[in-house]
């Protein structure tokens, strides 16, 4: 079989509501539900052809071949493919970032969700959205909120059949603007596949999930609402909430950096000037401030002269995955 090259664009995301800790790691069953943004500026490019003279798998990555961890990840995900395309041959992947890796922004999501739609296409399979989300979510589990548009819910199921995301809001909905405050360019040490196998050893981590349908409703609300300030609670809240469950883990992760902790000053700062913005981080010691469209100017300059900030990035909500 030789399959024609196909093209998928997807957008990587920023999680208002945090998925931490799985209940099925090889499958990535989530054990909480999230909530999150596509952003529109940063995407993956990946290209994807089947050819039976291949031998093994070939995975290119910002025109440099990769091997050893990052092409096993690749394969066993074209496996899946294979095996829902009922077929054997190897392929070709290609795949280009348009923001640098160094940028402390993780790009499995967007990645795993371009393979998955690029891929499955070329294969022969016409999987719906979220046909789709499922198989992104075995790749990388918040790739699966990355096949949909906008603003997105993950709806952790219990089997691989029930988790999917389902967009909940197109990205005009609501002009919110995440400006990215970067204040490490350097790799994590600990992987998020690695803090979420671990994150059952906090004793912290029960409390969280159980009061995650509480957030998630309250996101879903101000979102539905664009209500800001309810919005900024919560989604400080549930960063905070994770983060004390890293903390508490064992080992104990902390992925902040003393710049990170003084974004987060400098974001309580502007709020007391009037200024409608709140923060968020993943795993990594980056900063993402959210704020309304109409304060972004204001939020970035402020970023900017935080002192060892090294460049704020401003984002947009961005659309679903799609074929070029
Ligand atoms: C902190 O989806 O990157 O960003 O399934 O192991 O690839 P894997 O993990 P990943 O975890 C994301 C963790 C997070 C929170 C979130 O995006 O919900």
């Amino acid at each position: 079989m030789i399959s024609n090259p196909v093209t998928a664009i997807a957008h990587p995301n920023i999680a208002l509501i945090k998925y931490w800790g799985d209940v099925d790691i090889t499958l990535h069953i989530p054990a909480n539900g999230s909530i999150s943004m596509n952003l529109d500026e940063l995407f993956t490019r990946t290209c994807v052809a089947f050819d039976s003279g291949l031998k093994k798998d070939e995975f290119i990555l910002d025109g440099k071949e990769m091997g050893g961890l990052s092409l096993d990840r690749v394969t066993i995900h074209l496996d899946h493919i294979r095996n829902l395309a009922k077929t054997e041959t190897f392929a070709r992947v290609e795949s280009w970032n348009n923001f640098p890796m160094s940028a402390g922004i993780a790009s499995s999501a967007s990645g795993f969700a371009a393979l998955s739609l690029a891929a499955s296409r070329a294969a022969g399979l016409q999987l719906d959205e979220t046909g789709l989300s499922r198989l992104a979510r075995r790749g990388s589990g918040s790739a699966c909120r990355s096949v949909p548009g906008g603003f997105v819910e993950w709806q952790a199921g219990k089997s691989d059949q029930e988790s999917y995301a389902l967009s909940i809001a197109p990205a005009k909905h609501w002009d919110i603007v995440d400006c990215i405050v970067v204040v490490s360019e350097e790799e994590k040490q600990t992987s998020s596949r690695e803090g979420h196998s671990i994150a059952h050893t906090s004793v912290l981590q029960p409390a969280r999930i159980e009061d995650t349908p509480r957030r998630l409703e309250s996101c879903r609300s101000a979102l539905m609402e664009q209500d800001f300030e309810m919005l900024a609670k919560v989604v400080e809240q549930d960063s905070n909430l994770m983060h004390s469950v890293m903390m508490t883990s064992n080992p104990p992760l902390i992925y902040w950096l003393p710049e990170t902790l003084a974004v987060i000053l400098a974001v309580k700062a502007l709020r007391m000037n009037g200024i409608q913005a709140c923060y968020t981080i993943d795993a990594g010691p980056n900063v993402h401030v959210l704020c309304p469209e109409e304060d972004a100017k204001e939020v970035y300059q402020r970023m900017i002269e935080v002192r060892g900030v090294k460049k704020v990035l401003i984002c947009h909500p961005g659309g679903p995955a799609v074929i070029e």
